[in-house]
């Protein structure tokens, strides 16, 4: 589930080490999407041995995880991650270049404590290649693009499909005034930079300013026919089918950044404090994301799958629908209180669906509130799914938050 990297992780095939005699018997679990990963490979050329009863299951070596190596083993950053790595000028031309970590931490890195990982009489390569590398054949050793590429594209190196381990520390309310222009340091270069982080930036931003600058309205519908993401049944009726202009997007790379945060600026974060803007996620933050509709549907785009996989609020809330455009960013994300860190801080109550006008709640379900209608319908028959804003939560008990959000009838 989210952000679960053992069970999101599409493409890498989980490896059940066996502790059998000698050998070690591999056995895939599902089929990735693109691009066969070596776990894939070594299952297919090796067929799927079934082995007498599993007892311990060993390390898997296929997917790494920061919790045992930051919490675990206390390891730095920058004991494996290289700040800028060699291939910035290449990856990102010319003027759109900017030092950057862009590659997977070197073999030198994992050797001292896994050189027998490295070693292992894997066909056709041992597990642990597989984090970095797409194949390891004599003709083939390329690696996945790294992650930090979010908007680099290169046919030759394929995206490992994976959920992130961290969350992206941003502080919106201490950044508002900087992207504003109206940052009032004395420091030159802080002003410098964000003038001209301004000017290279369309002004195109809605209410309140410059949010549009990180996130703006993913695939909306504009002039085009069709509604929906992909073409939804015939009979479709009243059941959720994904529509264009849900999501907005969220920035895919250093590039927001290091217009500011680079080593020339001195503006802390510097960009190779990575601890500083990404945090280990601890906790597990329930989703109102269905795994099982979103592949009815046909949704492949890793943008959308990314950013539905983090709805926790509304599942079906649509950025585009509606009078939803019309409306200030701020009307239902309270900035002050957001923590990027913590995903619980970004939740949006469910009072700011009512809005200023009392649109999806009112005092009475007479006022065609949907809120009032579905909380109603869930009174009379405990069973009553509740579709109009989500696709999982409206199964489970109704949160206190929803009663307490209908306004009590005004008494004398
Ligand atoms: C022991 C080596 C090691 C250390 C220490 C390490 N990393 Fe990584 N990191 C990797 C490897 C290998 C990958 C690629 C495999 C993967 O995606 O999990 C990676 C991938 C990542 C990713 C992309 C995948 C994701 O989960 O989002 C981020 C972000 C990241 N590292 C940040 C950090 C930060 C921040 C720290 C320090 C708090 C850190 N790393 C410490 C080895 C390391
Ligand atoms: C300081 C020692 C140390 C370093 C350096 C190190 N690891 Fe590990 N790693 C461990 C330990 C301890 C475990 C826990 C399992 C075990 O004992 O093998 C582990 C586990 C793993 C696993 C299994 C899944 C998990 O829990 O993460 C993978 C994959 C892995 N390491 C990959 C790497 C890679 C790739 C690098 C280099 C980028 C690396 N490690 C660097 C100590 C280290
Ligand atoms: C933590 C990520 C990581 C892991 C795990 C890893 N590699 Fe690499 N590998 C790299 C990087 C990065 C380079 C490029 C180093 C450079 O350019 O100096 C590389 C380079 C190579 C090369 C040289 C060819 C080239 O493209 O430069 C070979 C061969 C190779 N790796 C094989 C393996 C094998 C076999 C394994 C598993 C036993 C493995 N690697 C595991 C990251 C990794
Ligand atoms: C300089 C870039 C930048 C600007 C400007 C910016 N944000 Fe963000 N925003 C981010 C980053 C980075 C994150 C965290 C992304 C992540 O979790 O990976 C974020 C997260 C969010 C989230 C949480 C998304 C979620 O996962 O639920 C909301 C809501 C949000 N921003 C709203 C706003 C609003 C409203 C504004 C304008 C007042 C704004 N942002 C301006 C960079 C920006
Ligand atoms: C009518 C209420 C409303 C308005 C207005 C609104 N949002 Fe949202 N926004 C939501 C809801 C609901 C979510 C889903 C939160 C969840 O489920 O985690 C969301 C999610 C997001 C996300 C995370 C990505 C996604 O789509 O799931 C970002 C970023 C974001 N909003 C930015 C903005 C910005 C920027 C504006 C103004 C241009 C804006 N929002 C206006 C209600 C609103
Ligand atoms: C227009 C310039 C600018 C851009 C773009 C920018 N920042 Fe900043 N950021 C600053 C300044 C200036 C400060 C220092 C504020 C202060 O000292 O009060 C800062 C501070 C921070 C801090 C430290 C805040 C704290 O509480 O210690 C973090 C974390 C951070 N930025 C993350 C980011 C991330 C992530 C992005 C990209 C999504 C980003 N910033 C984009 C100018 C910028
Ligand atoms: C100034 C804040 C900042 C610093 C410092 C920083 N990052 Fe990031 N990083 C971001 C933002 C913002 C994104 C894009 C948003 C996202 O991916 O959620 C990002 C994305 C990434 C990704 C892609 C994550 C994914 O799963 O798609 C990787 C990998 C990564 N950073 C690694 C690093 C490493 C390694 C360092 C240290 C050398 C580092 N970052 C330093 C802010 C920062
Ligand atoms: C008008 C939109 C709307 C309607 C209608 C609605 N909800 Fe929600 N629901 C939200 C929002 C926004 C949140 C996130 C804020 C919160 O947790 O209160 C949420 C959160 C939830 C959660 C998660 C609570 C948690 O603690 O994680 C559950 C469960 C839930 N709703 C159930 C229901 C049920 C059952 C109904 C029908 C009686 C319903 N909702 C009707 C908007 C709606």
């Amino acid at each position: 589930m989210f952000r679960d990297k053992s069970v999101t992780k599409p493409q890498v095939i989980r490896l059940l080490a066996l502790v059998v005699g000698v050998g070690l018997s591999l056995i895939s679990d599902g089929a990735g999407s693109s691009g066969m990963t070596l776990a894939q490979r070594s299952a297919q050329t090796r067929g799927k041995k079934k082995t007498a009863v599993a007892k311990k299951p060993r390390v898997d070596y296929a997917v790494f995880s920061h919790q045992t190596h930051v919490n675990g083993q206390k390891l730095a950053c920058d004991s494996c991650h290289k700040f800028p790595t060699r291939n910035w000028k290449e990856v990102r031309k010319s003027d759109v270049a900017f030092e950057d970590v862009a590659e997977f931490p070197e073999h030198a890195s994992c050797l001292n404590c896994h050189r027998q990982q490295f070693f292992a009489r894997e066909r056709p390569a041992p597990a642990i290649c597989s984090n970095c590398h797409v194949n390891v054949t004599p003709r083939n050793t390329a690696r996945f693009l790294f992650p930090s590429l979010g908007d680099v594209t290169d046919v030759s190196r394929p995206r490992r499909n994976s959920a992130s381990e961290f969350a992206v520390y941003f502080p919106h309310a201490t950044h508002m005034d900087v992207i504003g222009g109206n940052f009032q340091r004395s420091n030159r270069d802080v002003r410098f930079v964000a003038a001209r982080f301004q000017k290279e930036k369309p002004k195109e931003e809605s209410d309140p300013k410059n949010c549009v600058i990180c996130h703006q309205t993913y695939q909306p519908q504009g002039d085009s026919s069709d509604e929906y993401v992909t073409k939804p049944p015939r009979n479709l009726g009243d059941a959720f089918w994904l529509k264009k202009g849900t999501f907005k997007t969220i920035p895919l790379s250093h590039a927001a950044c290091s217009t500011c945060h680079n080593t020339e600026a001195g503006i802390e974060p510097g960009p190779s404090k990575c601890e500083v803007c990404h945090k280990l996620l601890p906790e597990k933050v329930p989703v109102d994301f269905d795994p099982k509709l979103a592949e009815t549907i046909g949704v492949t785009d890793p943008i959308i799958v990314r950013r539905w996989q983090h709805r926790m609020s509304s599942g079906s809330f649509t950025h585009d629908g509606g009078a939803h455009p019309g409306l200030s960013c701020t009307t239902c994300h309270n900035i002050p209180s957001m923590n990027t860190a913590e995903p619980k801080s970004l939740k949006v109550a469910v009072k700011s669906c009512g809005g200023a006008e009392g649109c999806h709640v009112t005092a009475t379900s007479d006022e065609g509130g949907a809120l009032n209608f579905e909380v109603d319908q869930r009174k009379a028959r405990v069973d009553f799914e509740c579709t109009k804003c989500h696709l999982v939560f409206g199964r489970q008990p109704l949160p206190a938050s929803h009663l307490e959000a209908i306004p009590k009838p005004v008494t004398k």
